[in-house]
């Protein structure tokens, strides 16, 4: 599987396909990617400079870039298909306030220092430039290269807030009955020959969307497997 594809399977998983365990987060996550795109970046009338900051295998590009005239992705010097690649010290080469939009999606709980890559984040953009940022609250280790932190819905606030930004949106994606058992799920994957993890995908996803349905989103925005936020540069 190429990079992009293995992008666009992250983008619209198939609950029969290479990412069927992570089938109902994935399409959560797209959702509200989705809602916030709609919501505070589709009916911008002016010509947007988007960074897709540790933009991977890019899943979200598609979505994004048909309302900006320009996507950058900037990753870890190791990713062949970033644009720009940040410094040892973790600086984007980049002039301050040059940038409309910032998207970081699953990358906080991976950076050495979640401090100096929000700061640079917040340097980058311009006054009122928009930061659409989603990490893990409660999650399996993935390292990719690395995993450091995960976090909880006041202390990400709170680090974005330090950062130099006002959070305008903040919600929880997958609660706490169902992401427990989504992490039932992740323990029983490792134990049992890979052949069946696809049979215990169908029978664990379905339970994960009905418990998931049965809470209500205030809970979900403090207790959650991932938060998404927007948050405007002050
Ligand atoms: C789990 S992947 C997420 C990739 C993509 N954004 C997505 O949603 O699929 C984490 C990404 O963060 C990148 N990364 C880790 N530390 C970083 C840093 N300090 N600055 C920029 N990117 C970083 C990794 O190289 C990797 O591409």
């Amino acid at each position: 599987m190429t990079e992009r594809e293995a992008g666009k399977e992250r983008l619209y998983p198939s609950i029969l396909g290479s990412m069927a365990t992570r089938y109902y987060y994935l399409r959560q996550l797209r959702q509200k990617i989705e809602e916030v795109i709609q919501q505070f970046v589709a009916n911008n009338s002016t010509k947007l400079v988007l960074a897709d900051y540790g933009c991977g295998n890019k899943p979200y590009e598609p979505l994004i870039a048909p309302y900006v005239e320009k996507y950058v992705g900037i990753d870890l010097p190791e990713n062949p298909i970033a644009d720009i690649h940040i410094s040892p010290v973790g600086e984007i080469a980049l002039s301050q306030n040059c940038l409309d939009v910032v998207l970081s999606t699953q990358v906080l709980e991976h950076v050495v220092n979640p401090s100096l890559y929000l700061s640079e984040a917040q340097r980058v953009l311009k006054k009122d430039g928009l930061l659409i940022l989603s990490t893990h609250g409660y999650w399996m280790f993935h390292p990719d290269p690395t995993d450091f932190w995960r976090w909880t819905s006041t202390g990400l606030q709170k680090i974005v807030f330090e950062a130099g930004f006002e959070i305008v949106y903040f919600k929880g994606i997958i609660g706490r009955s169902a992401m427990g058992l989504q992490l039932f799920q992740d323990g029983l994957l490792f134990k049992i020959p890979k052949f069946l993890r696809p049979v215990l995908a169908l029978l664990m996803q379905p339970l994960i969307i009905f418990f998931d349905k049965t809470t209500a989103q205030e809970t979900r925005n403090k207790d959650a497997c991932t938060f998404i936020l927007v948050a405007k540069k002050k």
